[in-house]
Parts: C-alpha cells; sequence; structure tokens
C-alpha cells in the first residue's frame, strides 16, 4: 500500500470568508419527543416555571446554537399556527400528517420564541406552503413581527406578548420538491407562489430574510431543475435557497460512508453554480446564498419508524428518528462540519437536523437526564473553535477509491482564524480506515502563534455508542501527537479519526 500523507498550507491572507456563526444552526420539529419530552416536560426534576427542562437547556447552550429553524420540517406543511397560540387550555389537539402523530399544541411560536431566548439562539420560522399560503404567511407574520395596532400584532399582545419578536429568518415552506410533502407542488407552482408570499411578507416587513425550498438531497430527480425552474420565479424575492441532505452507512461500509463528505460537496458547488446560471439569466448583480437547513446522518430508526407510524399511528410524542449515533456516525457529522466552513462563502446558514431526541446530539431520559450522543461532539468543536475566517485549505493528501467514489482524499480539512482572539484551529478528519497519517501543517504566515492543543475524537470500535450511564465515544487532549518540526509542525491523524489542532498567538 502507498504511504499515506498530508500536506496542509495555512495562508492568512487565502481567505474564503469570514463565517456566519449561524452556519452553526440546528432544528427543533414537532416530531416525536423533540419538543414534548425533549425541551419541554413539566413533570420533570429539571423544569423550569414554563415546562422547559433545564438540562437540555445547558446543554443546547454549550453548543453555543445561534439559530433553531422551528416548526418543521414536514410537520409545518399541515401546521395551523393559530392552533399553536392563545390560551393552551382552549388549542386544539390535532391531526398530524407528516408523522402520523397527535400535535397537543402545548407548545407553539410564543412558547417557543420563549425558549430560544433561554438558550441564547435566534429562531428561524419555517411556513406552511403545502396546504396554506400568502395570506396565513402574512397573517403570522404579522402576529409575529409588528408592533401592536393591527388585528394579529393585537392578538399576540391580548395573548400576553406585547413586544414584536423581531424574527429575521423565514423558510417559505418545506422540502416541496418532495412527492411525501403534505401539498407537494411542481417547480413553477411552489416558484411562483414562494415568490408571490415573498413579496407580500417584504411589504410587511422589509427587514425579514426569505429561504427559497431547494432540492431534498442529491437523488432527487427534479435536481438541479428544481432550483433552475424555482429560482428563475422567485430570485428577486428570496435571499437564500435551502439545502437538504442525511447520509447512512446502510451496507456497512466505512470507508464509502466517510466519503460521502464528497457528495455534500458536489451538492454545494452544483447548487452554487444554478444559483450564478439563474443570476447571469436574469442579469441580476444580486448573488444567492445558501441554507443548509437539513443535514445529519438519518437512518438507524428508519424501519422502526415506518413500523411506528404504519401500526401504531395518532400517538402524542412517539419514539420516532431516535437513531442512536456511533462512532463513525461522529467522524461524518466532522466532515460535513468542516465542508459547511470550506463553502463559508456562500452557505451562511445550517441546521443541523435535529437537536433534541429526533436524529439528535441530545437526547433525553424521560426520568433521567439529558445525555450527549457521539455526534455532539464535532458539533461543540466547530460551534467554538470554528468562529472567525475561514482559511482557503492549501492540502495535498494521498487518496483513495470507495464502492461509489474515486479519488477521495484520505484527509480533509479546514483552517479557521479568530483574529479577535488571536487563535488558528485547524479542523481536520483522517479519512482512511486503515492507515495513521502524518499531516505537515506550514502556519508560517502566522507569526508568532504556536501549538496550543490538540483535540481527538477517535475509538478502536466504528460502532461505539454513548449512553445515559456510558461516554464510551468523547475527545481527549492529546498533546504528543503536534510537534514543531524545522519552522514547521508534523501532526498524527490516527486512522478514523477528527482532530482540532488549535494554535495561539504568544
Ligand atoms: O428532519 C426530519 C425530516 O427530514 C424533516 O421533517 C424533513 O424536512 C426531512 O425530510
Amino acid at each position: 500500500m502507498a504511504e499515506k500523507f498530508a500536506k496542509l498550507k495555512v495562508e492568512k491572507d487565502f481567505k474564503i470568508s469570514e463565517i456566519d456563526k449561524r452556519i452553526y444552526g440546528s432544528f427543533i420539529e414537532h416530531l416525536g419527543r423533540a419538543v414534548y419530552g425533549g425541551i419541554y416536560q413539566p413533570g420533570h426534576s429539571s423544569a423550569d416555571e414554563e415546562g422547559f427542562r433545564k438540562d437540555v437547556i445547558d446543554l443546547v447552550k454549550e453548543l453555543q446554537i445561534p439559530i433553531v429553524r422551528y416548526p418543521g420540517g414536514n410537520f409545518v406543511s399541515n401546521f395551523y399556527w393559530e392552533d399553536s397560540v392563545g390560551p393552551v387550555e382552549e388549542r386544539p389537539r390535532r391531526l398530524e400528517l407528516a408523522w402520523r402523530s397527535t400535535e397537543p399544541n402545548l407548545v407553539g411560536i410564543n412558547e417557543f420564541n420563549s425558549w430560544c431566548k433561554k438558550v441564547g439562539a435566534e429562531p428561524m420560522q419555517a411556513l406552511n406552503l403545502g396546504t396554506r399560503g400568502i395570506e396565513a404567511a402574512c397573517n403570522l407574520l404579522e402576529y409575529c413581527n409588528m408592533p401592536a395596532g393591527t388585528k394579529y400584532a393585537d392578538l399576540r399582545v391580548k395573548h400576553g406578548y406585547k413586544d414584536p419578536m423581531g424574527i429575521k429568518v423565514w423558510n417559505l415552506g418545506n422540502e416541496m420538491d418532495g412527492p411525501w410533502q403534505t401539498g407537494h407542488k411542481t417547480a413553477d407552482e411552489y416558484g411562483h407562489l414562494a415568490d408571490e408570499t415573498a413579496k407580500a411578507m417584504k411589504l410587511i416587513d422589509p427587514s425579514i430574510e426569505l429561504v427559497l425550498c431547494g432540492s431534498s438531497n442529491t437523488g432527487m430527480p427534479t435536481f438541479p431543475l428544481w432550483e433552475d425552474t424555482s429560482l428563475t420565479w422567485a430570485y428577486d424575492s428570496v435571499d437564500y435557497i435551502s439545502l437538504h441532505q442525511y447520509y447512512g452507512n446502510r451496507f456497512n461500509d466505512t470507508a464509502n460512508f466517510f466519503a460521502q463528505s464528497d457528495d455534500m460537496e458536489y451538492f454545494i458547488n452544483t447548487v452554487k453554480a444554478t444559483c450564478d446560471y439563474v443570476k447571469a439569466k436574469k442579469r441580476s448583480k444580486k448573488t444567492m446564498m445558501l441554507s443548509f437547513d437539513e443535514w445529519n446522518v438519518w437512518f438507524h430508526a428508519n424501519e422502526e419508524d415506518d413500523d411506528t407510524m404504519k401500526n401504531r399511528p395518532w400517538q402524542v410524542a412517539p419514539h420516532l428518528l431516535e437513531d442512536h449515533y456511533d462512532f463513525e456516525d461522529a467522524i461524518l457529522v466532522g466532515l460535513m462540519l468542516i465542508t459547511l466552513m470550506k463553502h463559508s462563502d456562500r452557505v451562511k446558514i445550517a441546521c443541523m437536523a435535529q437537536l433534541v431526541n429526533v436524529i439528535a446530539p441530545i437526547m433525553t431520559e424521560e426520568e433521567g437526564p439529558a445525555w450527549r450522543q457521539t455526534i455532539y461532539y464535532p458539533l461543540l468543536h466547530a460551534s467554538k473553535y470554528g468562529r472567525g475566517v475561514a482559511l482557503q485549505p492549501v492540502l495535498t493528501s494521498s487518496k483513495h477509491d470507495t464502492l461509489d467514489f474515486t479519488d477521495v482524499t484520505d484527509v480533509v480539512s479546514i483552517a479557521v482564524w479568530n483574529e479577535e482572539k488571536e487563535e488558528l484551529t485547524v479542523f481536520a478528519v483522517n479519512r482512511s480506515v486503515e492507515s495513521d497519517l502524518v499531516m505537515d501543517i506550514d502556519i508560517k504566515s502566522f507569526e508568532g502563534y504556536s501549538y496550543l492543543e490538540h483535540i481527538v475524537l477517535e475509538h478502536d470500535d466504528m460502532k461505539a455508542v454513548n449512553t445515559v450511564t456510558s461516554e464510551a465515544v468523547t475527545p481527549k487532549t492529546v498533546n504528543d501527537r503536534t510537534v514543531l518540526d524545522g519552522d514547521g509542525y508534523k501532526s498524527k491523524l490516527a486512522k478514523s479519526s477528527w482532530n482540532v489542532i488549535r494554535f495561539r498567538k504568544n
């Protein structure tokens, strides 16, 4: 086997972009135990006066999540926002079509907004463009963002919320290209509706930012024609187009699984190209930004979920999408985070889907504590140390092929410079499942900076998981693996590992 190697040159002046902190966002959907039994559980020993679990709040704060998309997801395409506000005892229970559950409406727009304040995140509000349209969208915007004096703003005040919420980012529907979506539409139908909705909403509140639905994944037969058609309708009235993508190791082929971040790379590049093509067609001066507002690993619980929805429907907060993540899932999550940072010039928002109990980094026990899944850690590191300017990774690496991908680099890496804190962080994954390797790191342009620490997430067992009582997969600091060698550094990257190598100005 040829020797594995990697060389990374980090140059101060090779800037991709200032990273928008919102790429470390997340997502709470009214699905399974995300809301009920997740963020909200009035009877729990850690519940606060509003019924929100403080143990969950603490973990969300530790992750420093800046933005949380809500209330769906597929849920939103049959969501009647009016049912979720006002006196709780008067709110109806509704049939929830996306997940075949019963929605009790104990938590709604106002409660979620209050929870966001507690965790220090801004809400990202999704609109129902499945069963509803312009009118409901405008009424909800008025309810949320307008000062008292008109019908829906006054209704908010009557409900006890005097101040407008000032919700800035709004999703124009969810996955409208998907036949599974309630109220699924063709690209022309959707593009037209989204454009008209966007124009009306911006008349009400011109300060808002709007996200158009892009494709639900790269495998959609309509990708990327969907982007072309919908943007041709709505290019001038929206600010972002969305991307959603989930991966899974369905055939237990870890090398092929790790290579899937190359598909994410392809997805982003293709959407960028399509946006720029529409920009050219329209002779527009505006550059469309990207909102990767659903991404993660999702496959472990698929069969169980199908069975629950088919055979035991209409439960309140059933166990759904409770994927139990293993070590290799954390590595792919790390790879996806690096991919987002590499595209920070165009990807300005990204939401790991989701946050609590449902395909989530945080899990809760009904009568016990909240705990961290394996995928929690790369998100934590990225959100903590991945703030600042993303630098162009001038990287050479040995490569390998997998079942579905060729020329897969062994190493994927990015460096982020936090000028204010005078810190430089190199994130690197060794995707080789067979060999450790040494990566040369040249940071000569960072005068006065020296090595601070090397954090690693590694494990011998790809299938190792965390549970409420045991943390088999946790990061550790390994200070003997990064050494100064001449005027550069050498870092040992263990096979299948996530590495965070930090430098600071003396
Ligand atoms: O996050 C789970 C689901 O995945 C969302 O509801 C939907 O938008 C996507 O298909």
